[in-house]
């Protein structure tokens, strides 16, 4: 890809970003009568702006310098942002391989962008050939894919080979075994891999999202975003997160182990046909009657995503803690009987 540039809209390649008082003045050294703030309280200051702490701990413990580093309020933000850094509304394509994350279709509709859709195949796994025919300015992809479970095969091949924006979402990375391609992101200047706190972190009420990527990429979403999209708290809980490493260890050690108990429990009953493979915090598990089951269970108080509409026949279940997991598999075996 010579020039990423190219891709970006006109109007955002000459916008001229809103400068806040804390682009401004710097230093947190001072009387601050610059922002219309009130000088009474503890978060009566705007937070940063470009969240440099939180930025500098990604940018040592994955690697990669805080210019590759842009947080957005959740993933859902930089889903979106992506779209308005480089599609031209009514013009411009984006690309998805359903059965997958609802959102980037959403924000197309919202956008008013058209969608393609290149389906993935019967084992879940990408087109390649369909998608390297299409003409469009990016391309969605999910690994683990959600409501799949599964990894993707194939994916330095397409960043490789196609002509647009490749945004990978790996917001269940910290799951699976297969590794992140945040380190490809020197190598392809169209890749932007999104993660989040909101999964392996168990941070989904705090509204962090990650995107990694190449420079020119992140200092033109750094002129869209808004100026303030994290606040304070959330910055802080972010950090705090990021300080115990054990604990964010233990958990996904105890939810992959939860995940095979729970496969296992699940093949025990009658009606469950098939669990497709997981790399995520979910099983997708296909079921006769699979509404049916999702009802029961909801009378019961179990509440799963019935997935039926995109893959026939299947419910999703988010692995619980060990005590949620027994109730649903007792939920389950009452149906049954
Ligand atoms: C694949 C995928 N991407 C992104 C998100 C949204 O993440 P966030 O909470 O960071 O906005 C979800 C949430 O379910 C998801 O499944």
């Amino acid at each position: 890809m010579d020039n990423i540039n190219n891709l970006i809209r006109k109007n955002i390649r000459s916008l001229t970003p809103y400068s806040s008082a804390r682009d401004e003045y710097k230093s947190n050294q001072g009387i601050f009568l610059d922002a219309n703030e009130n000088p009474f309280g503890s978060l009566n200051r705007y937070p940063d702006p470009y969240q440099w702490r939180l930025k500098k701990i990604l940018s040592i413990q994955n690697n990669v310098e805080i210019k590759n580093i842009l947080i957005g309020n959740g993933s859902d933000e930089i889903i979106d942002l992506v779209q308005r850094v480089f599609c031209e509304p009514k013009e411009d394509k984006i690309i998805i391989c359903p059965p997958t994350y609802g959102m980037y279709e959403v924000y197309a509709n919202i956008n008013n962008l058209e969608v393609i859709s290149v389906p993935l195949t019967k084992n879940f796994q990408l087109n390649a050939n369909e998608i390297l025919k299409q003409n469009a300015k990016i391309l969605y992809l999910c690994s683990p894919n959600n409501p799949t479970g599964n990894s993707l095969e194939n994916l330095e091949y397409i960043i490789e080979n196609f002509s647009g924006i490749v945004f990978l979402d790996e917001a269940y990375i910290d799951f699976s075994d297969t590794p992140s391609l945040v380190s490809k992101i020197k190598e392809y200047p169209n890749l932007i891999v999104s993660q989040t706190f909101s999964k392996a972190r168990g941070l989904a009420a705090v509204r962090i999202g990650i995107a990694y990527a190449n420079e020119n990429i992140i200092s033109v979403m750094n002129k869209v975003k808004p100026p303030y999209n994290v606040s304070e708290l959330n910055q802080q809980a972010a950090m705090q997160s990021l300080a115990d490493e054990n604990n964010f260890k233990s958990n996904i050690q105890l939810i992959k182990s939860e995940r095979e108990l729970l496969k296992k429990s699940l093949l025990t009953l009658d009606f469950v046909k098939k669990i497709y493979p997981s790399d995520a915090n979910f099983l997708l598990v296909k079921m006769e009657n699979a509404i049916a089951i999702y009802n029961r269970l909801i009378e019961q108080q179990i509440i799963t995503r019935n997935r039926s509409s995109v893959v026939e026949n299947t419910i999703r279940i988010t692995i619980g803690t060990p005590q949620e997991n027994q109730q649903l598999i007792n939920a389950l075996q009452l149906v049954m009987s």
